[in-house]
């Protein structure tokens, strides 16, 4: 592997699609070839596995039975979309990886957080993201922005907020348990002051003014 590769993590409505494709357009106005992903979708094969996710409401699925619908259609992105472009030498940016898995069917729904961990490296071999930002925010704040916004409410609004502090509570002992690879960046901010954040410690991975 020749690229290198980034992944944004995170509870919903913080921002965490927005602030990917953000480094995304930054990266690539001085002139590095960027791929962006997002999870679940990204190959044929993916969208169509998201459209069923996404519905889970009206089909039932059990958090295994989630489990190995995500890592179906994150190997199929690996295989065609993320190991080529890394084998070239591209940055590649992933809207979620393997972690949602963890901190969603592992730490929110309660699968087994072994089992998964196995159905990963089946998925998705070794691939492991260099760094991995993970924007955080107390439950309380995602809660209130959901409310905020009309569309995404009516996603969210009956789910439980203990699911979301599960869900959160994962990622920081996932992120505790891999200081090296995780950076912890507070989702309570502007836009702005959350990209310059990450701007910078993607210039320290570079080596040089991103
Ligand atoms: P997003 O569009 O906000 O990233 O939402 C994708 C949804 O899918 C979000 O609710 C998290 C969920 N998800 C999982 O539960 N497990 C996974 O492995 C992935 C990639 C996403």
């Amino acid at each position: 592997m020749t690229g290198i590769f980034l992944s944004f993590e995170g509870g919903e409505g913080l921002g965490k699609s927005l602030q990917a494709s953000k480094l995304a357009e930054d990266l690539r106005a001085r002139g590095r070839d960027v791929l962006l992903t997002r999870e679940p979708g990204g190959t044929p094969a993916g969208e169509r596995i998201r459209d069923v996710l996404l519905h889970v409401r009206d089909v039932a699925l059990s958090p295994e039975a989630q489990a190995l619908l995500y890592s179906a259609a994150r190997a199929q992105l690996v295989r065609d979309v993320i190991r080529p472009a890394l084998a070239v030498g591209h940055l590649v940016i992933a809207d979620r990886f393997f972690d949602s898995l963890l901190a969603y069917q592992g730490y929110g729904h309660g699968a087994d957080l072994e089992g998964l961990r196995a159905m990963t490296r089946f998925a998705v071999g070794d691939l492991m993201p260099q760094r991995t930002f993970l924007i955080d925010a107390p439950v309380d704040v995602v809660l209130a922005r959901l409310a905020a916004r009309q569309g995404q409410w009516d996603r969210f609004h009956d789910v439980d907020p203990a699911f979301y502090e599960r869900v959160r509570e994962g990622y920081l002992r996932l992120a505790a348990a891999e200081p090296r690879r995780f950076v912890i960046v507070n989702g309570d901010r502007s836009e702005d002051q959350i990209a310059a954040d990450i701007r910078r410690q993607v210039e320290q991975l570079l080596g040089a003014p991103a």
